[in-house]
């Protein structure tokens, strides 16, 4: 396989995309597909109040898993090449679906996708392959869950096997936490994808996200990125979506992406292949950097926010081509995707409350001018008829900037979310603090 010799003239042409999601994922996306030469308009639905900030992209208001919907705009405005950007409907079924309706689709089947949406699923196959992991147990009862806990003797991770926005996981610190875990998920918190849990020992180490696109036959890898899961500086407080990202994360160099590649990616993907999934979209390996090697801690079935962000500046404008020929089965065929070797900064603005109960109905300001190196994202605002912007959920966007060092590239990122005022913004202001020299608590 030379992949680095193909042009993507093999490929059918490709002029318009339609990116399903809400995010500020979708957004960065959206963004970085109209940088694309070829592109000429990106469609997102139901996108959100940064949608239309982006010149040659339009936003729709079909929902995620209106299938008929988005046939219809598919067909109305000539588009032949969906992204879904969420776990969600890829869970559902929606690949599948517009598949089946003659679209090409970026993203995996509901098969595929149980690699996210069952816990339990993506463990098994982990097994199978042998692909390092923490050990665990698998239970459909309370009884048998306390009764793996009590001989095991120490704290377990308590996991939901379904998806569950989020918050399926509890990291507990005592046998008395993983217990109360145990209950209130038998208890119903979760309803029924909480109905059987994954127990697994704790795992200690930094934490790196790991992406591959893959047209179910090749991968290619993008830099590693690192989150910040939790809500407050010094990586406290509850658990979040993610506060801001930056890559390449040099927690992995290139040795040890190639040992995650050739241990991890590869064998997941001759996994899913033995099972007849034909995977279309993205692997994200969440990769836990334990004093054993790299192991994994969970796998998504898209791309991780806020690292699409913070990695979508670093792509080439082959960007478009490369996901149109992992949709097509033809990634052999795509142009080598260029990724930019500077330094890529995140940093989120969440509303007050988040991720409870999250303030709403802002209003935004924004005097940040955007530049080559500088971008805004959005993910919950929404506009009025004025174009007012205002905010409408927990993460309302965030500042991404590039820099020749982490310094720089976060010293822009941070300048930039100064230019940003709502009521009850909130921000980490430590993001990076495991690559930066200098970094300040106050702000
Ligand atoms: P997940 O939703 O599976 O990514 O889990 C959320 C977070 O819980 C991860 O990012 C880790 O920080 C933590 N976590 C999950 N599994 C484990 C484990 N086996 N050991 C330690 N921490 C874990
Ligand atoms: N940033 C973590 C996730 O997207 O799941």
């Amino acid at each position: 396989m030379t992949m680095s010799k193909a042009t993507g003239h093999d490929l059918p042409s490709l002029k318009k995309i339609l990116v399903i999601g809400s995010g500020g994922r979708e957004n960065s996306l959206a963004w970085a597909l109209k940088r694309c030469p070829e592109i000429e308009e990106v469609w997102v639905t139901p996108g959100n109040g940064g949608t239309e900030e982006i010149k040659g992209c339009k936003r729709l208001t079909i929902k995620e898993e209106d299938i008929a919907g988005i046939q219809k705009a598919c067909s109305i405005h000539q588009i032949n090449f969906v992204i879904i950007g969420p776990e969600a409907p890829l869970a559902k079924g929606v690949a599948d679906q517009l598949r089946a309706l003659g679209l090409a689709v970026f993203g995996p089947d509901a098969e595929g996708a149980q690699l996210e949406a069952s816990k339990d699923w993506a463990k098994n196959l982990m097994n199978e392959a042998g692909i390092p992991t923490a050990k665990h147990w698998t239970v459909t009862t309370e009884t048998e869950a306390l009764k793996i806990l009590y001989d095991y003797g120490e704290p377990l991770v308590v996991k939901v096997d379904g998806l569950a926005s989020g918050k399926g996981v509890t990291v507990a610190k005592t046998i008395i936490e993983s217990e109360e875990a145990i209950k209130e998920a038998f208890a119903g918190r979760f309803g029924s994808a909480g109905r059987k849990l994954v127990l697994e020992e704790q795992l200690q180490g930094p934490e790196v996200s790991l992406f591959a696109l893959t047209d179910g036959e090749d991968l290619v890898l993008l830099p590693p990125a690192q989150d910040h899961k939790r809500l407050a500086e010094g990586d406290e407080g509850p658990n979040t979506g993610g506060m801001g990202a930056y890559a390449p994360a040099p927690l992995l160099n290139s040795t040890a992406i190639e040992h995650a590649k050739k241990t991890v990616l590869e064998p997941t993907l001759e996994a899913l292949k033995k099972q007849g999934i034909d995977y279309r979209g993205v692997i994200y390996a969440g990769l836990m950097i334990t004093k054993d090697g790299p192991k994994v801690i969970e796998f998504n079935c898209r791309f991780g926010d806020p690292e699409c962000q913070t990695l979508m500046p670093m792509m080439g404008p082959q960007l478009a081509k490369v996901l149109y020929a992992c949709a097509l089965g033809k990634l052999s065929s795509a142009p080598k995707l260029m990724i930019s070797d500077c330094c890529s900064a995140c940093v989120v603005a969440a509303a007050s409350g988040y991720p409870n109960t999250p303030r709403k109905n802002d209003q935004i300001r924004v005097k940040l001018n955007v530049s080559p190196s500088v971008q805004i994202f959005h993910a919950g605002t929404t506009k009025d008829s004025n174009s007012n912007l205002f905010t409408s959920g927990g993460r309302v966007l965030s500042v991404v900037a590039q820099g020749e060092d982490f310094d720089k590239a976060f010293s822009k990122a941070y300048s930039g979310l100064e230019q940003i005022h709502f009521k009850g913004m909130v921000y980490r202001t430590d993001i990076g603090h495991q690559v930066r020299q200098f970094f300040t608590r106050e702000s």
